[in-house]
């Protein structure tokens, strides 16, 4: 599937404070299983997405270091919590917070992944938002796409120590701040 045949509009979607947006992969990201909820706010029906990539909702606003955190800590079978900027089929964008787990099978091995989100609180996306333009702005600012990625996790190493915590924290941090 080509990737960004649609150029951002600009306009937000939202979903409920009672809802939850889940989706389930297999090891490389590709989608086993996709909510009513995934289908509705994305504007997808759920056989144009199953067997697709996740990337399918990736919005060009994501810096791509948050990704690799992503994939290096459930590769690792942690689990990560993560603000999300995903576009809908239409171009139009909607936040989440996402929980994303590794699932096992009977022997421990990793078959897969699973994410499910909530809306975020706006207090919290007024934190990230900003975080993330630096580091998208960073990895843009390289012309070699691995060195950009270098530098924006360097920088939010970086920013973490300045604000004295590490990834986990500074995200139950904004949780607990909304
Ligand atoms: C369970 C799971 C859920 C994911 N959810 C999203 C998501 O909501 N939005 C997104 O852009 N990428 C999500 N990803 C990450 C994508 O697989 C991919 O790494 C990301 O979109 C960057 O794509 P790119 O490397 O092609 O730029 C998820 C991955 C997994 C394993």
């Amino acid at each position: 599937m080509t990737k960004y045949m649609v150029a951002p509009t600009g306009r937000e979607r939202t979903f409920g404070e009672d809802e939850i947006i889940v989706s389930k992969t297999d090891t490389s990201g590709r989608l086993l299983y996709v909510n009513d909820v995934f289908c509705r706010v994305g504007l997808y029906t759920e056989s144009e997405l199953i067997g697709q990539p996740h990337s399918i909702v990736r919005h060009p606003d994501m810096p791509r270091a948050v990704f690799k955190l992503l994939w290096d800590t459930i590769q690792k079978g942690e689990e990560l919590f993560a603000y999300v900027k995903n576009m809908a089929k239409n171009g139009d964008h909607y936040w989440v917070l996402a929980h994303v787990t590794p699932s096992y099978d009977g022997s421990g091995r990793i078959i897969g992944f699973h994410s499910n989100r909530r809306v975020p609180e706006r207090s919290a996306l007024a934190v990230i938002e900003p975080v993330y333009q630096q580091l998208l702005a960073e990895e843009n600012r390289h012309a070699n796409r691995k060195d950009g990625l270098a530098a924006a996790e360097q920088m939010l190493a970086e920013f973490l120590r300045s604000q004295n915590t590490e990834y986990d924290r500074f995200i139950f941090a904004t949780l607990k701040a909304a």
